[in-house]
């Protein structure tokens, strides 16, 4: 059976309180090799931290999202997330972006942490796990201007076109794919797929979000990777047992592990 490297899910979500440790046990007798679990705030990126303590198979991120970058305007809190940065087995700095999707948005904010925890990852050498939303062009041009093809990196659950992915695999880095890619409006995530290098791509969930179909709108794990991963594999026509090697491998030159 081939190994599956799950590069960004949320298991400190409450999502999963219930039955945490026995949904993880359960991934290795279903092919699941590693699971990179993705900070998203200061108490996620601690909880991250501790979860990779906990299992081997678990790696980490830490960063704070853009809708909850006002935590980082209080005293210590980069500071807090540079030492988190520093501990074993946490592999880059995510995830991080802009998302304007919501009206209430402080784009100048956004910017400003999206910047300086770009500057944090280059400090600790780690690459970066970006998160944008309905701002293509910003978070491009922020790249561009900070040199992000020097950090690397992921553009995770990519929402958009092939121009943009053009840009962003032209920069280095790999795409993240989903479950969006098995939705009936998933037209443009596999239009991507098709377009992107088959060693540019690789398997994510965002689990406990964006579960592929026929589970959409349940809760995520990286249990239904294989669903996405049928899709994946069907558009650039080899088997799915060669794209989990392949991707497999991406991950790790990703992750740089
Ligand atoms: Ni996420």
């Amino acid at each position: 059976m081939a190994k599956i490297f799950e590069t960004h899910a949320h298991y400190d979500d409450d999502a999963f309180d219930g039955d945490r440790e026995l949904l993880l046990e359960s991934f290795s007798k279903n092919g699941i090799e590693k699971v990179v679990n993705i900070g998203a705030n200061l108490s996620t990126s601690r909880a991250t931290v501790e979860l990779t303590k906990k299992y081997d198979f678990i790696y980490g991120t830490v960063g704070v999202h853009p809708s909850d970058i006002r935590e980082l305007e209080s005293e210590g809190a980069i500071e807090e997330l540079e030492t988190l940065g520093t501990m074993d087995k946490i592999l880059a700095i995510g995830e991080i972006g802009l998302d304007y999707h919501y009206e209430d948005t402080d784009e100048f904010l956004q910017k400003k942490w999206f910047v300086r925890q770009m500057d944090l990852a280059k400090k600790l050498k780690l690459p970066i796990v970006v998160h944008s939303r309905d701002a293509a062009k910003d978070t491009m041009d922020i790249m561009e201007a900070e040199k992000a093809r020097d950090i690397g990196g992921v553009v995770h659950c990519f929402s958009y076109g092939k121009e943009v992915a053009r840009t962003f695999l032209d920069m280095g880095f790999y795409i993240g794919v989903g479950g969006v890619v098995t939705f009936k409006n998933g037209k443009k995530l596999k239009e991507v797929v098709e377009y992107a290098p088959l060693d540019k791509i690789v398997l994510e969930t965002d689990a406990p979000y964006l579960a592929p179909e026929p589970y959409r709108g349940k809760r995520n794990s990286s249990l239904y990777i294989p669903h996405a991963a049928e899709v994946i594999a069907d558009i650039k026509g080899i088997s799915v047992d060669e794209l989990y090697e392949i991707t497999y491998s991406n991950a790790m030159k990703l992750y740089r592990l």
